[in-house]
């Protein structure tokens, strides 16, 4: 065990690998955490608007998960069951299809991938070539999708890609909505695909994010989802919506394409799924697709049984009545209205997202960081994105009381006022 602080951090340095990230920029040695709040090993706190990067939506260490846990755990519960039938999977299964898959007439099947999003992507266009016959997967410009190999290929970030170190092959890219100006992508896309000469072989899927998480928080607009989901239908293609980090409340329903008059043919589900930080993945396949033979995507950890678990008393806890998605609505108004006033500090500034994922766009990625490392300095923990990272993105728990919340937005606006001050003074000088 490390003696001191000092030791401590220096373990990091010391073995780490350099591929460590979100450390670099808030180097606190963190010990607990409760709700929407971390605490260091010396007690100092800072508001989370992280959330794990939308992993805990809920907050962290939901107590009535954790009883729940505790429990499992102290009766000796089944903690690794392979694909084994157990009561967990049986009663997160249950709760799912009751509170969420039939209130929503979703005939879906569920399958469980390796715990990463990016294992639920790539078990998602496998099964799309699986179906179809085709290889070629439609995805767009700014998506993220996950860093192994499949899902990387459908990635646009040119940093993360570059890492793989070979051709990702059987994508091809296209524009997301509002990504070119004046550019109705859509409408492009179908024409394109209509075309025999268009040059794009016929897809086996057409794969995007509603709200593009780390790709800046573009937000599609209901049309654009309509009109891909019509175009995919016309092409043979299945459509797939990746919902693992804009799903599960994040955008103020349970799914992002609720309200958008689509039924994917699959949805990836990662992230906040188990609601408590536990990895756990998962695919919603409509039964017509449902083509994979016993094991043939497997995987030693599909379906954490403690996940299971969690994911059951979050689902009946906040998803079996309206209440949840009222107050989110609300919640959803609160952030527009602050980050207007952090918007209104910075010349050109726009907001992005919608519901509980939104974000200002300041510009440059150099400002925004900027912003994000004083928040920090001030107490809040916070984000950006963007393919500059030009975006501070807010993605405090869905829990969050609005005493918090009001808060952090108050370190967030002090954070770019010193910004924005510290900038004019260098161009005074
Ligand atoms: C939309 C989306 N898809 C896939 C992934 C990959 O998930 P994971 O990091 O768990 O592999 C992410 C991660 O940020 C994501 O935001």
């Amino acid at each position: 065990m490390p003696k001191d602080m000092t030791e401590t951090r220096d373990i990091f340095t010391r073995r780490e690998s350099e591929a460590r990230s979100y450390c670099r920029g808030m180097p606190a040695l963190f010990a607990k955490a409760r709700g929407s709040e971390l605490t260091d090993a010396n007690g100092r706190t800072w508001i989370d608007f992280l959330a794990g990067c939308s992993s805990l939506n809920y907050g962290h260490n939901d107590p009535d998960m954790k009883a729940a846990l505790i429990d499992h755990i102290a009766s000796d519960g089944i903690a690794h069951g392979l694909d084994l039938h157990t009561d967990a999977k049986a009663a997160f299964l249950s709760a799912f299809e009751e509170h969420i898959l039939a209130p929503r007439d979703m005939d879906h099947r569920v399958m469980f991938t390796g715990p990463t999003g990016a294992n639920a992507v790539e078990a998602a266009m496998k099964i799309a070539r699986k179906v179809t016959g085709r290889t070629n997967i439609i995805a767009f410009t700014n998506g993220f999708h996950g860093v192994t190999m499949g899902a990387l290929a459908a990635t646009g970030n040119g940093y993360h890609r570059g890492g793989a170190g070979m051709d990702k092959a059987g994508v091809t890219r296209m524009p997301f909505d509002g990504y070119a100006e004046g550019v109705d992508s859509a409408a492009l896309l179908e024409q394109m695909l209509s075309d025999a000469s268009g040059g794009i072989d016929a897809p086996a899927a057409i794969m995007f994010e509603t709200v593009q998480g780390e790709g800046g928080l573009n937000a599609a607009s209901p049309a654009w989802v309509k009109r891909v989901a019509e175009v995919a239908k016309k092409h043979g293609a299945l459509l797939i919506i990746d919902d693992i980090q804009a799903g599960i409340g994040r955008t103020g329903t349970f799914f992002s394409f609720e309200e958008m008059g689509v039924t994917p043919d699959i949805v990836t589900l990662a992230k906040s799924l188990s609601g408590f930080g536990l990895p756990f993945a998962a695919l919603l396949v409509r039964p017509e697709h449902d083509v994979f033979g016993p094991a043939e995507h497997n995987g030693t950890f599909r379906g954490n049984t403690h996940a299971f678990v969690t994911a059951r008393v979050a689902i009946e806890k906040f998803w079996a009545d309206g209440s949840f998605q009222r107050d989110l609505a609300a919640k959803s108004r609160l952030i527009t209205a602050a980050l207007e006033e952090v918007a209104g500090l910075v010349p050109g500034a726009r907001l992005k997202g919608r519901g509980l994922m939104q974000g200002v766009d300041v510009g440059t990625g150099e400002l925004a960081g900027e912003i994000c490392d004083r928040a920090y300095d001030k107490g809040l923990v916070i984000e950006t994105s963007g393919n500059e990272d030009q975006v501070v993105k807010v993605l405090a728990p869905l829990t969050i009381p609005n005493e918090t919340f009001a808060k952090g937005f108050n370190i967030l606006l002090d954070a770019t006022r010193d910004a924005m001050a510290e900038r004019s003074k260098l161009a005074a000088e």
